[in-house]
């Protein structure tokens, strides 16, 4: 160099040592900030892994509520609850049973571990015998799912949480209307306290892969490309998050996380709302899978991708990595 740099041009200055370095970082990732998703299933005692997912487990209500517990201990804050039933049907009935595995899990951890915040997923696909998200119509290659019969369905699954105790209810489904059809079901039964975190721009996504195994509801035909957002778009992730807040949603989640921190980002600018962003499981899948074969630092991979995803605007993370990075923040 034959001109010495102007004196602002040495941003390494401020990176020279940790203690420089720790001052000036923008973007702080806190426990709070995590919702860790668990899958309640039937039964006693049982804790099965996920082949896709190591590190997550089926869990039965009394393995669930000590999972949870010892992530309480953790500094985990809240859970979302995904459910896996003992009998599915072309309706979904079992969705709605006050004694299927999610209201009896919201209940024993209300009772448990009354400071956790429970959220619980609003869908009908771990309860249908077909797989999709609602209830179908039609034959062959016409068979569609039934927009507002499915909703009427959503409405009276999050009604049987809420009266479990659940705080949050997390519609996941993308029906059309779901969000003022839940709410006025839940302000009809006198639980105006309970809150809605709509899974607001949720994508058709590849990286939902390792969830279905997990809560056994791939579609046992078809796709969920009816209602779940292409992922070439993003205007349109804008016109659902405006409709859900004006339907009364009180947390937006935009799903998957790392393919669309732009929507994240846009989500957040244009609506300075609670949002919420999903690292889901193929997310989580890639990372556990390279580090197996020892091709990345799993504790770095996570924190920076859970750092990214704050710093493009998600105010929470729903993540399986939940508890460990709740861990490494301690
Ligand atoms: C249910 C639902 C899904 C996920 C959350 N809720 C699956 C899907 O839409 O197929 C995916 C979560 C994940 O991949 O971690 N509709």
């Amino acid at each position: 160099m034959t001109r010495p740099l102007p004196l602002t041009h040495r941003p390494r200055r401020l990176r020279r040592s940790p203690g420089l370095r720790a001052m000036l970082r923008e973007t702080r990732l806190s426990p709070e900030m995590f919702v860790y998703p668990l899958f309640a299933c039937e039964g006693d005692g049982v804790r099965r892994e996920v082949a896709s997912m190591p590190g997550v487990f089926q869990h039965s209500v009394d393995e669930l509520v000590r999972e949870a517990t010892a992530a309480r201990a953790d500094g985990v804050r809240a859970v979302l609850l995904f459910g896996i039933p003992a009998s599915k049907d072309a309706m979904g009935s079992s969705a709605t049973d006050p004694e299927g595995p999610v209201p009896r899990a919201v209940a024993a951890l209300k009772h448990a571990v009354p400071d956790l915040v429970v959220c619980t997923d609003v869908c009908l696909c771990e309860y249908t015998s077909h797989g999709h998200c609602g209830i179908l119509d039609g034959e062959g290659a016409a068979v569609e799912i039934v927009n507002d019969a499915t909703v009427e369905r959503l409405a009276d699954v999050a009604r049987v949480h809420a009266a479990a105790g659940a705080d949050i209810v997390a519609p996941s489904d993308m029906m059309d209307g779901r969000v003022a059809a839940i709410r006025a079901a839940l302000d009809a039964d006198g639980r105006t306290e309970v809150a809605i975190m709509s899974y607001a721009a949720k994508y058709c996504s590849a990286f939902y892969g390792p969830f279905r195994d997990a809560a056994e509801s791939t579609p046992a035909f078809g796709d969920r490309r009816s209602h779940q957002m292409d992922e070439a778009n993003v205007e349109e992730a804008l016109r659902e998050v405006a409709l859900d807040i004006d339907e009364g949603a009180d947390i937006v989640m935009v799903k998957p996380a790392m393919p669309y921190l732009d929507v994240i980002s846009k989500v957040k600018d244009a609506f300075a709302y609670p949002t919420a962003a999903y690292q889901v499981s193929g997310e989580y899948a890639m990372i556990k899978a390279a580090a197996e074969r020892g091709w990345i630092d799993e504790r770095r991979a996570m924190t920076e991708s859970l750092t990214g995803i704050h710093r493009a605007g998600a105010d929470l993370i729903v993540t399986y990595y939940a508890r460990e990075a709740a861990r490494a923040l301690a």
